[in-house]
């Protein structure tokens, strides 16, 4: 008799969407199991060590290295193959294949075949993303797949606010990890700021003594009357920041620490009152803001600040390598901030209109043109891109400089073609402290309504660009601002899952935003929430939030 090979099996739900995957015939699915050895050649052992210590801990399998006359019914074989470069896309594209007693991930570089590992586990089914196993199970298949994949967009980033309210070390580098699982690769650390100073400067110690900590806090957004009348603070410190950079550098993610000048500076000034106006204000009395909004309280464009900061970014260079992720070049990025740089301060100080005269600068604004520009040249003499939210296109750019547009797309079309790099943020599409639903239940309600779909709808191209003016769109990050999420819980609940569907808008060959198929990614959503559970992601629930996840009568700020 004939009997008919039975249908190929589904893939499983990957989020981010490989390019291209079609189920293989079953016939070829491997099983991992308590033999199964790792081959691992030349280039491949950290990629082997991760797989080792996060599938093999969660599945309970050894995954030993391949030796010779070992047992092993089922290798998985890590192939590196550079030459294979252009056919897969550059340096992070893979391909997974599967036979009767292998698992083949190849690719032409390490951070190719680290997305190629995510996507193998993401194949094992959501007890993979535990940390030990919960069953007694020793026998793993593999869905039998053809699967070829890579990245749409290079830049794929999460901006964390750590200085609103900071988020302990540990929390950071389990921020890593998640922004891996969903093949992210930019974490943007925005580490100062009116309410906080939140890393170790050794030549200027109050920064961090001062600077990192304030007596109360704000519950709620601004209108809000209530009040956390606790201490909150902390910071990291040099070790801790080198731990950061490398944990991410193993996952080829790039750190971009931001250090905002001149606005959003009140932390720093209470810390030196000689860094402010001291000219119109007595910068002595001032404290790290306890409010949210944005200080008035700027620094001075003095000689004094000047060097104050040449000194902070010699540490920060020192603490951020520009090599620490060499595939994407992006290590070499520092974020200056440059945003909301109230001028009221400096039109009236004797010495900063004294500055305006002496260079001929064009009032206050071409005074922050100056300052910025000042920094842009001294990064770029030490051989560093200076990246700045969009303000800071108003003064002229050296030519290296990138811009992150915040302020809609704006900002990110003028840059691109003046010729300058972009990465796309726009508050009304990725800021993700904005709600996420209409309804009364959202925890402390900020911002612009957008929903997952929304977020799944999110293209970092607009149509106005031409096709070489898009090509200065690196790509786009999502931003997490923290004046309404007091710890860990509430940061992610506003990032997940609407960051799984921006990975997949950044990662993903998807069409334009109308055409997506968003009821195809949210069918997938189904199991990737069963991954999130097991990874202990407090994301919100689709029916709407736990009981606990909401802040009945805290003011929030809905626009
Ligand atoms: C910003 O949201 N002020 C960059």
């Amino acid at each position: 008799m004939n009997h008919p090979s039975p249908p190929p099996a589904p893939t499983p739900a990957l989020v981010p969407a490989p390019r291209h995957a079609v189920p293989a015939a079953p016939t070829r699915t491997p099983v991992l199991d308590p033999h199964t050895t790792i081959e691992e050649p030349c280039g491949t052992t950290a990629v082997a060590n991760w797989l080792r210590g996060t599938l093999g801990a969660a599945l309970g399998l050894p995954l030993s290295p391949h030796t010779p006359g070992s047992p092993a019914r089922t290798r998985v074989r890590l192939t590196l193959a550079p030459d294979l470069a252009g056919e897969l896309g550059g340096p992070e594209g893979y391909r997974i294949g599967t036979t009767p007693h292998s698992v083949i991930l190849t690719a032409a570089a390490e951070p190719g075949l680290f997305h190629a590992a995510q996507t193998l586990r993401q194949l094992l089914g959501p007890e993979a993303f535990r940390r030990a196993p919960v069953t007694a199970r020793r026998h793993w298949p593999v869905p039998a797949v053809t699967l070829e994949d890579g990245p749409r967009f290079r830049w794929r980033g999460l901006m964390l606010d750590v200085a609103r309210h900071f988020m302990p070390k540990d929390g950071v580098l389990r921020y890593v990890d998640l922004m891996a699982a969903h093949k992210l690769n930019v974490l943007h650390l925005h580490l100062t700021d009116d309410q906080g100073w939140r890393i170790e400067i050794r030549r200027h110690p109050r920064l961090t003594e001062v600077g990192s900590w304030r007596t109360r806090t704000k519950f709620g957004h601004r209108a809000s009357p209530l009040w956390e009348d606790k201490p909150h603070g902390g910071f990291y410190t040099r070790d801790d920041i080198r731990e950061i950079v490398a944990y991410a550098a193993a996952r080829h993610i790039a750190v971009v620490p931001e250090i905002d000048i001149p606005g959003h500076s009140q932390a720093a000034i209470a810390a030196y009152p000689e860094l402010g106006s001291t000219d119109v204000v007595d910068t002595s009395s001032l404290t790290v803001w306890d409010d949210w909004g944005i200080s008035p309280n700027v620094l001075a464009p003095t000689d004094t600040v000047l060097r104050f900061y040449e000194e902070v970014f010699e540490e920060v260079l020192e603490l951020f390598p520009p090599d620490a992720v060499p595939y994407s070049g992006f290590s070499r990025f520092v974020h200056i901030g440059g945003d909301e740089c109230p001028k009221d301060q400096w039109r009236r100080s004797p010495a900063a209109q004294a500055r305006i005269r002496e260079r001929g600068l064009d009032g206050e604004d071409g005074l922050q043109a100056w300052f910025v520009r000042h920094f842009d040249d001294w990064l770029a003499a030490r051989g560093r891109r200076l990246i700045g939210w969009d303000e800071i296109l108003e003064g002229g750019l050296a030519p290296g400089a990138a811009v992150s547009s915040w302020r809609g797309y704006e900002g990110g079309v003028a840059a691109a073609r003046a010729g300058h790099d972009v990465v796309m943020c726009p508050e009304q599409q990725v800021y993700l402290d904005h709600r996420q639903d209409p309804g009364p239940d959202e925890p402390v309600p900020i911002g612009f309504v957008r929903t997952l779909e929304d977020v799944y709808r999110f293209a970092p191209v607009p149509p106005e660009l031409t096709p070489d003016q898009a090509r200065h769109v690196l790509g786009a990050q999502a931003n997490v601002w923290t004046e309404v999420m007091e710890d860990q819980g509430r940061v992610d609940y506003q990032a997940f899952p609407r960051l799984a569907a921006f990975a997949e808008a950044l990662w993903s060959p998807l069409p334009p935003p109308a055409e997506r198929d968003f009821a195809d990614f949210d069918a997938r959503m189904t199991t990737h929430y069963a991954r999130l559970d097991a990874l202990g992601v407090a994301y919100r629930p689709p029916q709407g939030p736990h009981p606990w996840q909401r802040r009945p009568g805290v003011e929030g700020r809905p626009r």
